[in-house]
């Protein structure tokens, strides 16, 4: 999820272009790059890391020119470095390009273009949109671009510029967004809405396959084959900061309605198309060794720990493996039992968690090989793995983990079904009806979304409680760990998770009528268990709400308020299941009067032992 920019107007380019990625650094950080078109020609401009060390770069010099392109990076092809910096250009460098998603077919358009004697400069998937426009450059820009479209498959947000074309700016959309926005003798484009605030609050929302061609004074539209659109501009209320939450009031809220994006996203490309019914994990260069195995070994932290006990039950159903699951703080220093034909899944959002590069180095050490989950491209966990599987969540800004949590479920359920297929515990049909349930999971994550009132209702009657527990069995037992540190880190109420079965060997000895308890019931053969365990709970005097599937009635009449789900197989109801308590939690904690983004004694990424 990178930022991209574009302007063409009187003014000059380059400040409005690095004020335009300052409002867009929130979408990535990895890299930042210009690309400027003037009397000197064209002038690109880049740098790793953070925006301000292009600005330092590129302080000593006047960029001159009254049209330009710029990018911030949320890396996902090639690491984070200058030269995988965007603007790409081709190779004569009068056309650059800057891009935001994933062009999927890249590998096999560098091969071909490389048989076409192109030498290419960088890692990334993007530089091969240049060199396309390039070799069908005829001419006309808007026409090479139509022809290089017809080519690339995947997500994508692109600007364009070339010093043969100096007076217009071509941008397009699929499957990843663009505005545009309608100033006065300037015309500009932004991933998103905050950086075109200070210049206009009239603004052209650009569709799937549309083209934009922007000139000073106005904007054309076409579709994909060239022919000619009509569009309205759209008037924006928010205000800047507001903008770049998307609207939202908070990071966390705007990261929880992320989530069928960042699913699809972590999906896509790794499912088989049509009527192949396969998962391809080749990408990350997954073979059939890895399935054989004699043990997984799941280590990380925090939430990312939890997706790891998801992970457990998810390998010994599907794979029929034995897993271990270890916090790696604790692992680190256990003095763990190698066996050679181990399997390391690490897992971290961040890629830099302390505990969990130290568990992975010492199980590299004992000469294991290992599959990292992370979000980060170019992170120290990616840049030490054997393999390394991406959650495509983009940026995650707030402290309490969401998208990347639900995409590192998504991540661990495509291993071990492989793994399943592999070793033979898993048939073809079987493995069909994973994928096709898995295909619906995005969707159904919009559906639970669009019934949160139901949660915020239901939190501000529950807000004050001070005691919440959340119990499940199974795969909800898991779940009921990440609802309860997701609780406890935001809302600072004290909550705890329980597997069901174990409250009436001492946790319910706890519960009062000042107790919550959350029962997680997606397990259907379990529905029985998890009915005694809520009505031993009530007898106690707690207020019991059960999140359950939208047609199951088996807890009408034990429950106290029911949350429902849309119904997938129960393996997979983590992925949903784990929102409306995401949800419920960031209700508590804005009725609190507290901030969600930034908990108190908590840091995004824990560096440090
Ligand atoms: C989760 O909301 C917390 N931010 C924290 O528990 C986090 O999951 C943990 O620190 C691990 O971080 P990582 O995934 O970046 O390694």
């Amino acid at each position: 999820m990178c930022g991209i920019v574009g302007y063409i107007g009187d003014g000059e380019a380059t400040p409005v272009l690095i004020n335009a990625l300052k409002k867009l650094e929130y979408r990535g950080y990895d890299s930042a790059g210009i690309a400027v078109l003037g009397n000197e020609g064209l002038v690109v401009r880049k740098a790793k890391g953070a925006l301000k060390f292009l600005e330092q770069k590129i302080a000593s010099e006047i960029i001159k020119g009254t049209m330009g392109i710029g990018h911030t990076r949320w890396a996902t092809h090639g690491e984070p470095s200058d030269i995988n910096s965007h603007p790409h250009t081709d190779v004569s460098g009068k056309i650059a390009v800057v891009h935001n998603g994933i062009i999927e077919n890249h590998a096999k358009l560098r091969t071909w273009l490389e048989g076409h004697g192109v030498a290419f400069r960088s890692q990334t998937d993007t530089e091969v949109v240049a060199h396309l426009i390039d070799f069908h450059y005829n001419g006309d820009l808007l026409q090479a671009v139509i022809e290089t479209l017809k080519r690339i498959e995947g997500s994508y947000a692109l600007a364009v510029i070339s010093e043969n074309d100096p007076d217009r700016i071509i941008a397009v959309r699929k499957d990843s967004p663009l505005v545009i926005g309608a100033g006065r003798g300037e015309n500009l484009i932004a991933s998103d809405v905050p950086p075109l605030l200070e210049h206009t609050r009239e603004v052209y929302y650009l569709c799937d396959r549309e083209i934009a061609v922007l000139y000073r004074d106005h904007v054309d539209f076409f579709d994909e084959e060239g022919t000619s659109l009509s569009k309205k501009t759209v008037h924006v209320e928010w205000d800047v900061e507001a903008a770049e939450k998307g609207g939202y009031e908070h990071f966390m809220l705007k990261e929880i309605h992320e989530q069928p994006k960042a699913l699809t996203d972590t999906l896509r490309a790794r499912i088989g198309t049509a009527g192949d019914r396969s998962i391809n994990l080749e990408e990350i260069g997954f073979d059939a060794s890895w399935a054989e195995a004699n043990r997984v070994v799941i280590t990380a932290c925090g939430t990312a720990w939890h997706a790891g006990v998801v992970g457990k039950y998810a390998f010994e159903r599907f794979a029929r493996i034995p897993v271990e699951v270890d916090i790696a703080s604790e692992y680190r220093y256990r003095n763990p039992i190698f066996n050679p034909k181990d399997i390391f899944i690490i897992i971290s959002q961040s890629g830099e968690t302390a505990d969990t590069l130290a568990a992975m180095r010492m199980a590299k050490k004992g000469g294991a090989r290992f599959i990292a989950i992370t979000n980060v491209v170019g992170s120290t966990l990616a840049r030490e793995a054997d393999l390394v599987m991406y959650t495509w969540a983009g940026p995650e800004i707030a402290v309490a983990s969401t998208k990347a949590f639900t995409t590192q479920l998504m991540c661990v359920y495509l291993i071990a079904l492989q793994f399943g297929l592999l070793r033979g515990t898993l048939d073809r049909e079987e493995l069909a009806a994973c994928i096709a349930a898995l295909e619906k999971i995005p969707e159904q994550a919009g559906a639970v979304l669009a019934n949160k009132e139901e949660i915020q209702r239901f939190a501000s009657r529950q807000f004050n409680k001070t005691k919440a527990f959340f119990m499940g069995r199974l795969f909800d037992y898991a779940i009921s760990l990440e609802s309860a540190l997701k609780l406890k880190e935001i809302s600072y109420t004290h909550s705890e998770a329980f597997a069901a079965g174990e409250l009436k060997h001492g946790p319910i000895a706890l519960v009062d009528e000042s107790t919550l308890v959350v029962a997680i019931c997606t397990q259907t053969a379990l529905f029985d268990k998890m009915d005694s365990n809520i009505k031993e709970v009530k007898a106690r005097g707690a207020t019991v709400l059960v999140i359950t599937y939208e047609d199951e009635s088996y807890f009408d009449r034990t429950a106290d308020g029911i949350f429902r789900i849309p119904r997938t197989l129960d393996p997979l109801s983590p992925i949903l299941s784990i929102i409306p308590s995401q949800l419920y939690a960031y209700y508590c904690s804005v009725l609190r009067g507290l901030d969600p983004d930034k908990p108190r004694n908590l840091a995004k990424s824990v560096t440090v032992e």
